[in-house]
């Protein structure tokens, strides 16, 4: 990392999501001290409306195993409506669950994923119209891009976007917290697609439901790893006065 410890504007912007790993495990003792780190983190009246459902070893494996056997039926869901037809038939594939991942996008925002999506397949090298490069890149995800520990964050139902909110105060200091010690991670709204498969490996109550995961674990030396998303000016964000 190339940043000084007490340089805070260098060490937040020198993080990037990690989307290659080695297969080095992370000691629990790591993982246990990242979320320490996490719970440092504001929250709506102290409640804390979050869980974490820590995948490693033979759990993490399963759920790949899992993920991407689905994924496998969603890509026929994607090939037209005989695709749609198996898929349904082999009930199998289609998301149980974050159906906003299936969604388009709102024109709002539509540029911003589109430019996201042209920078990062320019960079690993993949053809914006190859659509079996893209598919075989997106389904890493499911491999948690080879990260031996995947979090899966979970929020309380009743505070609705506070819950999330909480979460992504407690997810940013905890993946700030792994980039201090050398750890690589990448927020994936794509494992939130299958909340049942997760249930069935913890004990989760219904009050709670799965926002997204995050794989964990060291980068890779990987091009991959360099991809560096752009990043909006504040201009581009904050609204202007009205006179
Ligand atoms: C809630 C959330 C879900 C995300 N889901 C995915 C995902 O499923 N797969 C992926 O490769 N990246 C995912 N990302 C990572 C974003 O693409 C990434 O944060 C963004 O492009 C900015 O890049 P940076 O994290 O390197 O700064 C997700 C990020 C967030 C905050």
């Amino acid at each position: 990392m190339d940043f000084e410890s007490n340089d805070f504007q260098a060490f937040v912007s020198s993080r990037r999501s990690t989307r290659d790993f080695l297969p080095t495990p992370v000691p629990d003792e790591i993982i246990e001290g990242i979320i320490a780190d996490g719970l440092t983190s504001p929250s709506w009246s102290n409640t804390r409306p979050i869980r974490v459902a820590v995948a490693k070893g033979d759990v993490r494996d399963r759920l790949s195993k899992e993920f991407l056997s689905r994924w496998e039926g969603i890509k026929g869901a994607r090939e037209g409506i005989f695709g749609k037809i198996k898929a349904v038939v082999k009930r199998k594939g289609l998301p149980t669950s974050n159906w906003i991942i299936t969604r388009p996008y709102h024109k709002d925002l539509i540029e911003r994923t589109k430019n996201q999506g042209r920078d990062f397949f320019s960079h690993i090298g993949v053809d914006r119209e190859d659509k079996k490069a893209r598919d075989e890149s997106w389904a890493r995800n499911y491999d948690f891009f080879g990260a031996p520990v995947e979090l899966f964050i979970f929020t309380h139902r009743s505070l609705g976007k506070y819950s999330a909110s909480d979460a992504g105060l407690f997810m940013q200091n905890l993946i700030l917290s792994a980039h201090s010690r050398g750890l690589g991670t990448c927020p994936q709204g794509a494992v939130a697609v299958w909340e049942d498969a997760v249930r069935k490996e913890f004990e989760i109550s219904k009050n709670y439901s799965l926002l997204c995961g995050i794989c964990l674990g060291y980068p890779s030396g990987e091009k991959i790893n360099s991809f560096e998303a752009n990043r909006p000016k504040p201009s581009e964000i904050i609204f202007p006065e009205k006179y």
